[in-house]
Protein backbone atom coordinates (compact mmCIF):
# COMPACT_ATOMS: atom_id res chain seq x y z
CA UNK A 1 0.00 0.00 0.00
CA UNK A 2 2.85 1.99 1.26
CA UNK A 3 4.98 1.50 -2.44
CA UNK A 4 1.33 2.36 -4.34
CA UNK A 5 1.23 5.81 -2.64
CA UNK A 6 4.66 6.55 -3.16
CA UNK A 7 4.95 5.64 -6.95
CA UNK A 8 0.89 7.64 -6.81
CA UNK A 9 3.03 10.61 -5.86
CA UNK A 10 6.18 10.33 -8.49
CA UNK A 11 3.68 10.12 -11.14
CA UNK A 12 1.91 13.19 -9.90
CA UNK A 13 5.03 15.07 -9.19
CA UNK A 14 6.16 13.98 -12.61
CA UNK A 15 3.17 15.50 -14.56
CA UNK A 16 3.03 18.56 -12.74
CA UNK A 17 7.33 19.02 -13.51
CA UNK A 18 6.47 18.55 -17.00
CA UNK A 19 3.23 20.84 -17.04
CA UNK A 20 5.51 23.28 -15.15
CA UNK A 21 8.45 22.96 -18.07
CA UNK A 22 6.36 23.63 -20.76
CA UNK A 23 4.50 26.73 -19.67
CA UNK A 24 7.99 27.75 -18.85
CA UNK A 25 8.94 27.64 -22.49
CA UNK A 26 6.39 28.76 -23.62
CA UNK A 27 6.96 32.08 -21.90
CA UNK A 28 10.80 32.36 -22.34
CA UNK A 29 12.12 35.57 -22.55
CA UNK A 30 11.97 36.44 -26.68
CA UNK A 31 9.68 34.01 -27.00
CA UNK A 32 7.22 37.14 -26.44
CA UNK A 33 7.20 40.50 -27.92
CA UNK A 34 8.30 43.51 -25.31
CA UNK A 35 4.16 43.19 -23.91
CA UNK A 36 2.88 45.42 -26.36
CA UNK A 37 1.66 42.96 -29.15
CA UNK A 38 -1.28 40.42 -28.45
CA UNK A 39 0.68 37.06 -29.27
CA UNK A 40 3.08 34.69 -27.57
CA UNK A 41 5.94 34.01 -30.21
CA UNK A 42 7.88 30.53 -29.56
CA UNK A 43 11.28 31.13 -29.42
CA UNK A 44 12.01 29.07 -32.27
CA UNK A 45 9.77 30.86 -34.34
CA UNK A 46 11.55 33.97 -33.30
CA UNK A 47 15.07 32.34 -34.62
CA UNK A 48 13.97 31.63 -37.75
CA UNK A 49 14.40 35.63 -38.43
CA UNK A 50 17.98 37.62 -38.86
CA UNK A 51 17.60 40.89 -37.90
CA UNK A 52 20.85 42.33 -36.78
CA UNK A 53 22.38 42.07 -40.70
CA UNK A 54 21.98 44.47 -43.18
CA UNK A 55 21.60 42.08 -46.16
CA UNK A 56 18.82 40.37 -43.94
CA UNK A 57 15.41 40.47 -45.41
CA UNK A 58 14.31 40.76 -41.55
CA UNK A 59 16.88 43.47 -40.79
CA UNK A 60 15.29 46.16 -38.52
CA UNK A 61 15.64 50.25 -39.84
CA UNK A 62 14.60 52.52 -37.09
CA UNK A 63 15.61 55.44 -35.63
CA UNK A 64 18.05 53.97 -33.30
CA UNK A 65 19.27 51.21 -35.81
CA UNK A 66 20.76 52.32 -38.76
CA UNK A 67 22.58 51.14 -41.83
CA UNK A 68 26.08 52.28 -43.12
CA UNK A 69 26.01 54.86 -44.73
CA UNK A 70 27.45 53.00 -48.15
CA UNK A 71 24.99 50.36 -47.64
CA UNK A 72 23.82 49.29 -51.08
CA UNK A 73 21.70 46.36 -51.47
CA UNK A 74 23.46 44.02 -53.75
CA UNK A 75 20.50 42.57 -55.71
CA UNK A 76 18.69 45.81 -56.95
CA UNK A 77 16.81 45.63 -59.92
CA UNK A 78 14.14 48.33 -61.91
CA UNK A 79 10.57 47.74 -60.53
CA UNK A 80 8.40 46.15 -63.65
CA UNK A 81 5.51 48.19 -62.08
CA UNK A 82 3.94 51.62 -63.11
CA UNK A 83 6.17 54.26 -61.99
CA UNK A 84 5.77 58.11 -60.94
CA UNK A 85 6.77 59.09 -64.61
CA UNK A 86 10.26 61.61 -64.56
CA UNK A 87 10.26 60.04 -60.88
CA UNK A 88 14.22 60.18 -59.81
CA UNK A 89 15.75 56.12 -61.52
CA UNK A 90 17.21 55.45 -58.39
CA UNK A 91 13.90 55.26 -56.31
CA UNK A 92 12.37 52.91 -59.08
CA UNK A 93 14.55 50.51 -57.76
CA UNK A 94 13.89 47.61 -55.26
CA UNK A 95 15.83 44.84 -53.66
CA UNK A 96 14.77 41.94 -56.22
CA UNK A 97 13.04 39.87 -53.61
CA UNK A 98 10.07 43.18 -53.17
CA UNK A 99 10.51 44.09 -56.94
CA UNK A 100 8.96 40.48 -57.60
CA UNK A 101 6.59 40.42 -54.25
CA UNK A 102 5.83 43.47 -55.71
CA UNK A 103 5.00 43.28 -59.60
CA UNK A 104 2.71 39.96 -58.36
CA UNK A 105 0.75 42.82 -55.73
CA UNK A 106 0.34 45.66 -58.34
CA UNK A 107 -0.65 42.83 -60.86
CA UNK A 108 -3.57 41.11 -58.85
CA UNK A 109 -4.58 44.83 -57.34
CA UNK A 110 -4.93 45.99 -61.04
CA UNK A 111 -7.20 42.55 -61.85
CA UNK A 112 -9.26 44.27 -58.62
CA UNK A 113 -9.88 47.52 -60.02
CA UNK A 114 -7.45 49.37 -58.45
CA UNK A 115 -4.07 51.50 -59.73
CA UNK A 116 -1.12 51.51 -57.98
CA UNK A 117 2.29 53.56 -58.74
CA UNK A 118 5.01 52.98 -57.10
CA UNK A 119 6.05 56.66 -55.65
CA UNK A 120 9.77 55.58 -54.15
CA UNK A 121 11.22 52.45 -53.51
CA UNK A 122 15.03 52.29 -53.06
CA UNK A 123 17.08 55.53 -51.31
CA UNK A 124 20.82 56.40 -50.86
CA UNK A 125 22.14 57.29 -48.08
CA UNK A 126 22.86 60.54 -50.06
CA UNK A 127 19.37 61.03 -51.60
CA UNK A 128 17.97 60.28 -47.76
CA UNK A 129 20.18 62.89 -46.40
CA UNK A 130 18.82 65.52 -49.44
CA UNK A 131 15.64 65.06 -48.72
CA UNK A 132 15.56 65.18 -45.08
CA UNK A 133 17.81 68.53 -45.01
CA UNK A 134 14.82 69.65 -47.24
CA UNK A 135 12.23 68.82 -45.11
CA UNK A 136 13.70 70.34 -41.59
CA UNK A 137 14.21 73.35 -43.54
CA UNK A 138 10.60 72.95 -44.49
CA UNK A 139 9.52 72.25 -41.15
CA UNK A 140 11.98 72.09 -38.72
CA UNK A 141 13.92 69.22 -37.10
CA UNK A 142 11.01 68.11 -34.98
CA UNK A 143 8.22 68.30 -37.20
CA UNK A 144 10.62 66.45 -40.06
CA UNK A 145 11.70 63.44 -37.86
CA UNK A 146 8.05 62.53 -37.45
CA UNK A 147 7.92 61.68 -40.68
CA UNK A 148 11.14 61.58 -42.17
CA UNK A 149 14.11 59.24 -41.36
CA UNK A 150 17.57 60.77 -41.11
CA UNK A 151 20.32 59.32 -43.79
CA UNK A 152 21.16 56.08 -42.89
CA UNK A 153 18.19 55.15 -41.03
CA UNK A 154 15.54 55.47 -43.32
CA UNK A 155 14.42 51.82 -44.54
CA UNK A 156 14.46 52.84 -48.02
CA UNK A 157 18.11 52.60 -48.20
CA UNK A 158 17.23 48.42 -47.76
CA UNK A 159 15.99 48.69 -50.91
CA UNK A 160 12.77 46.28 -49.32
CA UNK A 161 10.61 49.34 -48.52
CA UNK A 162 7.91 51.13 -51.05
CA UNK A 163 5.53 53.99 -50.78
CA UNK A 164 2.37 53.55 -53.40
CA UNK A 165 -0.01 55.81 -54.50
CA UNK A 166 -2.19 55.72 -57.07
CA UNK A 167 -2.76 56.77 -60.81
CA UNK A 168 -4.95 59.66 -59.70
CA UNK A 169 -2.01 60.69 -56.58
CA UNK A 170 -5.16 61.32 -54.76
CA UNK A 171 -3.83 61.59 -51.40
CA UNK A 172 0.23 61.29 -52.27
CA UNK A 173 1.67 60.41 -49.22
CA UNK A 174 -0.75 61.94 -47.21
CA UNK A 175 -2.68 59.92 -44.13
CA UNK A 176 -5.99 60.37 -46.00
CA UNK A 177 -4.39 57.84 -48.82
CA UNK A 178 -5.67 55.10 -45.50
CA UNK A 179 -9.55 56.18 -46.84
CA UNK A 180 -8.87 55.39 -50.48
CA UNK A 181 -10.15 52.55 -52.35
CA UNK A 182 -6.49 51.62 -52.90
CA UNK A 183 -5.25 52.14 -49.33
CA UNK A 184 -7.90 50.00 -47.82
CA UNK A 185 -7.14 47.18 -50.71
CA UNK A 186 -3.45 47.49 -49.76
CA UNK A 187 -3.79 47.54 -45.79
CA UNK A 188 -5.90 44.34 -46.05
CA UNK A 189 -4.12 42.67 -49.01
CA UNK A 190 -0.39 44.02 -48.98
CA UNK A 191 0.75 41.13 -46.11
CA UNK A 192 -0.58 37.95 -48.57
CA UNK A 193 2.24 39.44 -51.01
CA UNK A 194 4.71 39.74 -47.64
CA UNK A 195 4.29 43.59 -47.47
CA UNK A 196 4.04 44.74 -43.96
CA UNK A 197 2.20 48.66 -43.44
CA UNK A 198 5.19 49.31 -41.44
CA UNK A 199 4.29 52.80 -39.61
CA UNK A 200 0.67 51.90 -38.15
CA UNK A 201 -1.76 54.07 -36.95
CA UNK A 202 -1.63 54.25 -32.94
CA UNK A 203 2.29 52.76 -32.95
CA UNK A 204 4.21 56.05 -33.01
CA UNK A 205 5.79 55.73 -30.23
CA UNK A 206 6.65 52.43 -30.93
CA UNK A 207 7.75 52.99 -34.62
CA UNK A 208 9.09 56.51 -34.07
CA UNK A 209 6.76 57.69 -37.06
CA UNK A 210 3.38 59.09 -38.00
CA UNK A 211 1.67 57.06 -39.38
CA UNK A 212 2.20 56.23 -43.35
CA UNK A 213 -0.74 54.39 -44.83
CA UNK A 214 1.44 54.23 -48.23
CA UNK A 215 4.65 53.11 -47.28
CA UNK A 216 4.79 48.88 -47.24
CA UNK A 217 8.33 46.76 -46.31
CA UNK A 218 8.78 43.64 -48.06
CA UNK A 219 9.89 40.65 -45.14
CA UNK A 220 8.48 38.02 -47.28
CA UNK A 221 5.13 35.83 -46.46
CA UNK A 222 5.15 34.03 -43.50
CA UNK A 223 6.56 37.32 -41.47
CA UNK A 224 4.07 39.56 -42.80
CA UNK A 225 1.65 37.28 -41.90
CA UNK A 226 2.65 36.96 -38.27
CA UNK A 227 2.62 40.77 -38.11
CA UNK A 228 -0.87 41.27 -39.82
CA UNK A 229 -2.50 38.49 -37.81
CA UNK A 230 -1.17 39.54 -34.95
CA UNK A 231 -1.43 43.62 -35.34
CA UNK A 232 2.36 43.81 -34.30
CA UNK A 233 4.97 46.00 -35.66
CA UNK A 234 8.51 44.18 -36.11
CA UNK A 235 9.51 46.07 -32.98
CA UNK A 236 7.00 44.78 -31.07
CA UNK A 237 7.10 41.44 -32.43
CA UNK A 238 10.99 41.07 -32.21
CA UNK A 239 10.89 42.94 -28.50
CA UNK A 240 12.73 45.86 -29.74
CA UNK A 241 12.19 49.18 -27.54
CA UNK A 242 13.23 52.69 -29.01
N1 LIG B 1 9.19 58.22 -44.28
C1 LIG B 1 10.10 57.23 -43.76
C2 LIG B 1 10.08 57.20 -42.27
C3 LIG B 1 11.49 57.44 -44.29
O1 LIG B 1 11.86 58.58 -44.50
O2 LIG B 1 12.20 56.47 -44.43
ZN1 LIG C 1 8.37 55.32 -47.26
Amino acid sequence: MKKKIIILIAIIVGIASIYFFLNQKAEAPGGTSNGSGNVNIPAEDLAKYTIDVQESLYYIVNKNRNLSASYIPASLVKADVALVPGDNPEEQQLRSEAAAAAKTMFEEADKAGFDLILASGYRSAQLQEILFNSYVARDGLEAASKYSARPGTSEHQTGLALDVTTKSRECYLEICFAETPEGKWLKKNAHKYGFHLRYQKGKETVTGYQFEPWHFRYVGNDLAKILYDSGQTMEEFFGILL
